[in-house]
């Protein structure tokens, strides 16, 4: 048996960048004879093993026919007879489509290599289009490497448009839509996943709800800017849907809490938040209760982020330097046990509520002066 090393590995290690995950082919053998030389086996659908050591994900040769409508509609073929350009043959990109073997020589039967000098992302073959995962796929690399000049090959972006005509991308599960879409808002261009959607026609089918225009683009653009976090970048790109519309999304693609919360709490707090140096001390209270500033401080950092990238127009810093400030005066007010004498739950509350109010306002007279 033969094993090679396949996939984003070689991809990444010809590009120079680091390699996160290895992944293998094996050729020429049986499921048995992986067993017996101590792999374990994972695959469900089809034979995947992990090294008895590294744990690293050994894969044997498989050709792949399509049976059915969406991603589960495969059936897989394998056996010692597959060859390893077949089972290179169904895989999604020629930069993808490349194999290592363990003397280190190059295996490139569809031209990766050239395709990463032209920087061409390029289907290998019309299997392609079996697989609408790779629509999501094709569009996080042009987020990832936008910024090395990556283009979408003219025809592997036309085969994307006839998938979303023939109704291969509605059959996309939502998990998988989210899955893709979580990963490219961390990638380096993520307007660019966006973007591709929107240039092969998928972006309705995938994200009716999001409208995006100049606005969204600058906002994602500007929170990329700002901040590494994933949740930062959503909720400024979803800032200026409206509510009920990110609810609908959220639920449809089971986003995450951590990730609904904040687009929510942007969409609805975002001008107040921008408005925050005309409102007075009582009005600052109430935003910064709003925004739950006082128990979730890290969660509110994150807002007054993607709020600011949601309005790259307005003196944002100077809205979020304020909040910050007003936060930390606020939250720092306590009640001397003397105020709290004989007073109960709600009236303790009022109290606080009180003290606060005067520790902004002192807080805005002192900042007024400087
Ligand atoms: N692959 C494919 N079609 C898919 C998913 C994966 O052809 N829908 C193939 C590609 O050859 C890919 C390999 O399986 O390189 C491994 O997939 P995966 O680990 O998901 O992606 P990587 O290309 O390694 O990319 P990443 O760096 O994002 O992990």
């Amino acid at each position: 048996m033969q094993v090679y090393l396949v996939g984003g590995a070689v991809r990444d290690e010809l590009l120079g960048r680091p390699v996160s995950e290895r992944d293998w082919v094996v050729v020429g053998a049986t499921p048995e004879e992986m067993e017996r030389l101590g792999y374990r086996p994972v695959g469900r659908e089809f034979p995947v093993f992990l090294h008895p050591q590294s744990k690293e994900e050994y894969a044997l040769a498989r050709l792949e026919r399509k049976t059915g409508a969406g991603y589960r509609g495969f059936v897989t073929e394998f056996s010692p007879q597959v060859s390893l350009e077949q089972d290179l043959m169904r895989r999604d990109l020629t930069i993808n489509a490349m194999a290592r073997s363990a003397e280190g020589t190059l295996i490139d039967p569809y031209g990766g290599r050239e395709d990463l000098q032209r920087r061409q992302l390029r289907h290998v073959s019309a299997a392609f289009v079996e697989d609408p995962v790779r629509v999501l796929r094709v569009a996080r690399f042009a987020a990832r490497f936008a910024g090395l000049n990556f283009q979408i090959a003219p025809a592997t972006l036309a085969l994307m448009r006839t998938m979303v005509v023939d109704g291969e991308v509605a059959a996309l599960v939502p998990e998988r839509v989210w899955r893709e879409m979580e990963r490219a808002l961390t990638e380096a261009a993520p307007e660019a996943f966006f973007e591709t959607l929107h240039d092969c026609g998928a972006l309705p089918v995938v994200l009716p709800e999001l409208h995006w225009n100049t606005s969204d683009r600058e906002a994602l653009r500007a929170a990329v800017r700002l901040a590494p976090d994933g949740s930062v970048r959503f909720a400024a790109l979803m800032a200026r849907t409206a509510p009920p519309m990110i609810e609908t999304l959220c639920e449809r693609l089971r986003v995450p809490n951590p990730y609904r919360e904040l687009a929510l709490l942007c969409a609805r707090l975002k001008e107040r938040i921008q408005d925050a140096a005309g409102s007075d001390a009582a009005g600052l209270l109430e935003l910064l209760e709003s925004a739950d500033a006082f128990r979730r401080p890290e969660r509110f950092h994150r807002l007054l982020l993607a709020c600011s990238a949601a309005a790259p127009t307005v003196d944002a810093p100077d809205a979020q330097s304020l909040l910050r400030a007003a936060a930390t005066v606020a939250g720092g007010v306590s009640l001397a046990s003397a105020h709290m004498e004989g007073l109960q739950g709600a009236q303790i509350a009022t109290a606080l509520r009180a003290a606060r109010i005067q520790s902004l306002a002192h807080f805005q007279s002192e900042r007024r002066k400087s």
